[in-house]
């Protein structure tokens, strides 16, 4: 519970500072007064308004349906919107994203989303357009979940792979953007071999800490990335699945992927399918030799 002397305020601890600066970054303390139903954007805006109008912030809606004010509050990503500041005990530390570079106090810049969503294949109708669509309401139902991301990168910033590690993966929005993509009935173009030459959707270790921060509640690990992993496997792991496209020629030529995992597996799999043919006789000329 808070005591009656802090209900009275708000404490906040604000990392300040701006790309370029020859000063460290800083963290400056601000009181501010508490009111009943306060978010932390609130806050912030208290203290752009009555203690320091220098303090930069990017906000839009405030209610949370734009995804412009994406900060870390107390070490975890929020929404400065949407984090009521009664759900926090004591100071509350608001710092920028730190997956992004910085450009001022709370500010970054994220253009770095915007160029991995043009490398993403576009939604690629199986019908031209003038042809009526037709399909079920459970068809829908399975990418509409995905069609709530309100592009806030949080999921970004708490992934360890693309905050803490130079691998070239999309990271989970991006994943949460193929995956509404491949999961739409009339979507004929199969992202796996993207996903996985250039998406480096192999870097993800299902941590699920995504899944856990999302604002909208998307189930991005269960629902997105493994569907989008097996994707992958079937696609480019699975013998079985392999000899089934090639006979029934449902993969043109070109698209097979003759990486070294392929032929081994190729190797392994005509290596079973042909050993009785070779074992049963010698067995057979072994058993006959030693009668
Ligand atoms: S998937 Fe969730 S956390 Fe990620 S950008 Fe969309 S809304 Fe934000
Ligand atoms: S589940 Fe994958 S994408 Fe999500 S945070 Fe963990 S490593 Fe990153
Ligand atoms: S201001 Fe729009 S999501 Fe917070």
């Amino acid at each position: 519970m808070v005591s009656q002397q802090a209900a009275a305020t708000v404490r906040l601890k604000v990392r300040r500072g701006a790309a370029g600066d020859a000063a460290p970054a800083r963290y400056d303390y601000f009181e501010v007064p508490r009111e009943d139903g306060m978010v932390v954007l609130n806050a912030i805006h208290y203290i752009q308004s009555h203690l320091d109008p220098s303090l930069n912030a990017r906000w839009n809606c405030k209610a949370g349906r734009c995804g412009s004010c994406s900060a870390e509050i107390n070490g975890r990503p929020r929404l400065m919107c949407k984090t009521p500041v009664d759900s926090i005990e004591g100071e509350i530390v608001v710092e920028p994203m730190s997956a992004f570079p910085l450009i001022s106090d709370l500010v970054t810049d994220v253009t770095e989303n915007w160029k991995v969503a043009a490398m993403i294949p576009p939604f690629t109708p199986k019908t031209p357009n003038s042809r009526e669509w037709r399909f079920y309401q459970q068809d829908v139902d399975r990418s509409r979940e995905f069609r709530k991301c309100i592009e806030c990168f949080l999921c970004q910033d708490v992934c360890h792979v693309v905050r803490e590690h130079e691998a070239d993966y999309v990271g989970p929005r991006w994943v949460v953007k193929a995956a509404s993509l491949d999961m739409h009935p009339m979507d004929s173009v199969n992202r796996a071999k993207f996903m996985k030459d250039v998406g480096g959707l192999g870097y993800c270790n299902i941590t699920k800490c995504c899944q856990e921060i999302c604002p909208e509640h998307i189930v991005i690990t269960d629902d997105a990335i493994i569907p989008e992993k097996e994707r992958v496997v079937d696609r480019h792991y699975d013998p079985i699945l392999w000899v089934y496209r090639r006979l029934s020629k449902r993969v043109p030529k070109g698209e097979q992927v003759e990486n070294g995992v392929m032929k081994a597996l190729k190797v392994a799999f005509w290596g079973l399918l042909m050993a009785p043919v070779v074992i049963v006789p010698l067995l057979y000329l072994v058993m006959a030799f030693l009668r």
